[in-house]
């Protein structure tokens, strides 16, 4: 039997811990196709997260363009990187670093995704884990985009879950809320993998430490440095993950999402974005959609986001594992 053809993938991303261990799935699940990385501020600088995403490639024995994104939110101020979460280098504090043959594609994030979406119509998912400037910035470049691209796929934002930035914003919707509000109202086919879903999955150290035991590989020796610190910052926050270290798996879910999307339980509703004052960052879905409500914004033809709302953690935790433990890595 043939294998279906792999999908073709835009990774658009702020690495950041949990875009590192996403980004080793990615090139390990067979279904996934990498054409490109977009790198975006987020977790840290634009320019740090390029040189993370180049670093991660060399590690990993792999060439994929990579691109310089936008560097600054569309409208509200920039905030500092969370460099207690992630790392001042994004990555848990590596230290020395070996050398990068890769240089960075010329073009900007956001011209790399129309240049692609234009190339190969219809073909490409693009998965998007950090801040949407790319995106909301691709799409004033190309207003055909969301027929362009086969599926978005988003980690951030949250519905009935707590917020991680507020009491009711996820970081990456934070980050640039007016990005975020045309990224979900732009009409694409939208996926979005919130807090509802990545605050049910915990991926452990151990697991780590026996995926970098069966590899021996730099790649997967520095995915378990980086861990070791993102961990810290959950055990500390976090009872249950205190007492088995680990982390939430944010990011590894938009690409989960993508290979096994029957581990999800979705809904289809309209979500909009909170861009001011004390909801700030909020992603509203409008669970009421027989009710025609009498102020703008919630017009019955506005699109609708596929909302992840439930998740199969065990099944995602020996997915992850099962991929990550295969024969990705060369010597
Ligand atoms: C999201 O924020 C970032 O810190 C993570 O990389 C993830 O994309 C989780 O809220
Ligand atoms: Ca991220």
């Amino acid at each position: 039997m043939t294998r279906p053809k792999p999908t073709k993938v835009i990774y658009d991303t702020d690495p950041g811990v949990d875009d590192a261990m996403a980004l080793y799935f990615a090139l390990a699940h067979p279904a996934i196709e990498l054409v490109g990385i977009t790198t975006t501020f987020g977790n840290v600088s634009v320019e740090q997260a390029a040189t993370n995403a180049l670093y991660l490639l060399e590690l990993a024995g792999r060439q994929v363009p990579v691109t310089l994104g936008v560097a600054v939110p569309w409208v509200k101020p920039s905030e500092a990187p969370p460099a207690h979460i992630h790392g001042a280098d994004g990555l848990g504090n590596l230290g020395a670093r070996r050398p990068v043959s890769q240089q960075l594609d010329p073009r900007a994030s956001a011209q790399f995704i129309v240049d692609m979406a234009r190339a190969h119509p219809g073909e490409i998912t693009l998965v998007a884990v950090g801040p949407l400037g790319n995106l909301s910035l691709a799409l004033q470049l190309e207003p055909k985009l969301p027929v362009l691209l086969r599926e978005v796929i988003l980690m951030g934002g949250t519905v009935s879950e707590p917020g991680n930035v507020s009491p009711v914003a996820e970081a990456n919707i934070w980050n640039d809320p007016h990005a975020a509000d045309r990224v979900f109202t732009a009409g694409w086919k939208l996926a979005m993998v919130g807090l509802d879903v990545t605050h049910r999955v915990v991926v452990t150290l151990e697991q780590f430490r026996r995926i970098a035991a069966k590899h021996q590989h730099p790649a997967t020796d520095t995915l378990l440095t980086a861990v070791d610190f993102y961990a810290r910052f959950y055990s500390g926050l976090y009872q249950h993950i205190a007492s088995t270290p680990g982390c939430f798996a944010h990011d590894l879910l938009a690409f989960i999402y993508l290979v096994q999307p029957d581990l999800f339980q979705v809904e289809t509703k309209g979500v909009r974005v909170a861009t001011d004052g004390l909801a700030q960052g909020q992603t509203i879905m409008n669970r009421r959609d027989f009710i025609q409500y009498p102020h703008p914004g919630w017009e019955k033809d506005k699109p609708r986001t596929q909302v992840c709302m439930e998740v199969d953690a065990p099944g995602c935790i020996a997915l992850f594992e099962e991929t990550m433990l295969g024969n990705w890595l060369t010597a």
